[in-house]
């Protein structure tokens, strides 16, 4: 059987993590920020350099590709990092389908289908998530592009134009859907269950619905020392006890598989002797179920004004980002599952609660993900780590999926 090539793969990886490389040994490459802009260049050198068909779309996409025709089998994931991330993250999976177009093309293997590797833009979402992959599905109208920002409040349009990208011609990186016969995503799994079963490969069999909610609390700004306590309007005091009572809606009216993370918070002036004026913070917030997912968000935005008013606050809810859950292809986990038998590795079919492009891919085409363990199942850390052997196991996993979908 075909094999991918280890040491070339493992080459990329460790080039590509030293690139926005941080003290503690993660990356950090928000999207369009000058690391993630490094790490595009390389990679479209390493494309070039491989003599591959490649090309980077409207919204940023970069492709590559082996063989000619309609449609394409697509392989794919993000090389855009959360701050402080782990050199795995997205990584993998679009080092791994480039190693898979090396060796396709390096052993002269002939598909019936062409099969493209693409790298998405902002999929951690520095400007709210999956910007490149809604894009290619043509969910993500010059509007919603002109709505993005980041937390700082650079606007997604910003630093598109930055790198030479027109957010008018977002609607050009649409990709019809009869010009994809399925995307395959190989992914770390960013959890505990692979690695406490012993089990090489997951078989992802859905991805969860997830949300972003920026919140800000706004009070007044008042001396830390001659304010009495009852003339106070304390944004933190709102987003202290907005925080407690969101994790205590997720414990007992989610679903079991609820979770939600206050990730960023930010007082304004800032000061150790002004009472906040405002308190901005992020809610993240997800489950399996849409229906629990929608209505928890309806609740968080009840429980933010309840809190507002008991501390005489004015307060805002944005929804940044809402994203459908997903299901994956039972055919493509049958492909996968035979893929990983014939290379002699067990599988266990699982669900993720990480969210990831496939999700999106999925509202278009049959789509599949492939885990690889996680060690202590961490992730968004530099404590992120997965054995090579692993990584190849999924590798190889990935080419003989890819090889039977662009066959069939
Ligand atoms: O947030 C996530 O689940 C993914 O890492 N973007
Ligand atoms: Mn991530
Ligand atoms: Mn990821």
């Amino acid at each position: 059987m075909l094999r991918i090539n280890l040491a070339r793969l493992r080459q990329d990886l460790e080039d590509l993590g030293e690139i926005g490389k941080t003290p503690e040994g993660g990356v950090w490459r928000s999207s369009f920020s000058e690391a993630d802009l490094e790490a595009r260049r390389w990679y479209l050198q390493r494309l070039q350099d491989a003599g591959l068909q490649h090309w980077v779309d409207a919204a940023g996409n970069i492709y590559g590709r082996v063989g000619e025709g309609s449609p394409a089998v697509i392989a794919g994931s993000h090389i855009d990092s959360v701050p402080n991330g782990g050199r795995f993250d997205g990584a993998l999976g679009v080092m791994a389908a480039f190693e898979c177009l090396r060796t396709i093309k390096d052993h002269g293997v002939h598909t019936k289908l062409p099969i493209e590797a693409v790298a998405f833009t902002d999929e951690e979402g520095r400007f709210g998530g999956f910007v490149g992959s809604y894009a290619l599905i043509g969910q993500m109208p010059y509007e919603e592009v002109m709505r993005r920002r980041d937390l700082r409040g650079v606007p997604l349009a910003e630093a598109m134009h930055a790198v030479g990208l027109d957010p008018a011609r977002i609607a050009a990186a649409r990709r019809d859907p009869n010009d994809i016969k399925a995307y395959v995503e190989l992914h770390i799994e960013q959890g505990p269950i692979l690695e406490s079963l012993n089990v090489p490969i997951g078989v992802v069999q859905g991805i969860v619905a997830g949300s972003r909610t920026w919140i800000t609390f706004r009070g007044r700004a008042d001396h830390a020392g001659t304010t009495p306590m009852s003339m106070r309007q304390d944004a933190f005091l709102g987003a202290a006890e907005f925080g407690l009572r969101a994790r205590d809606m997720v414990l007992t009216e989610g679903s079991g598989t609820t979770v939600g993370t206050v990730g960023v918070l930010e007082l304004k002036p800032g000061a150790s002797n002004i009472v906040p004026e405002s308190a901005f913070l992020t809610l993240d917030l997800r489950d399996i179920s849409w229906d629990v997912l929608q209505r928890l968000l309806e609740r968080t935005r009840l429980i933010a004004h309840e809190v507002a008013e008991k501390w005489g606050l004015e307060v805002t809810v944005e929804r940044m980002r809402v994203s459908e859950p997903a299901q994956m292809s039972p055919h493509l986990q049958a492909i996968i599952a035979e893929a990983a038998k014939e290379l002699g590795l067990k599988a266990h079919w699982m669900n993720s609660g990480a969210g990831h492009d496939a999700q999106v891919m999925a509202k278009i085409a049959p789509a599949g993900m492939i885990f690889v363990p996680s060690r202590q199942g961490r992730s968004h850390s530099p404590a992120e780590h997965t054995d090579w052997d692993q990584i190849e196991n999924g590798a190889n996993v990935l080419l003989h999926t890819l090889l039977r979908l662009a066959n069939e």
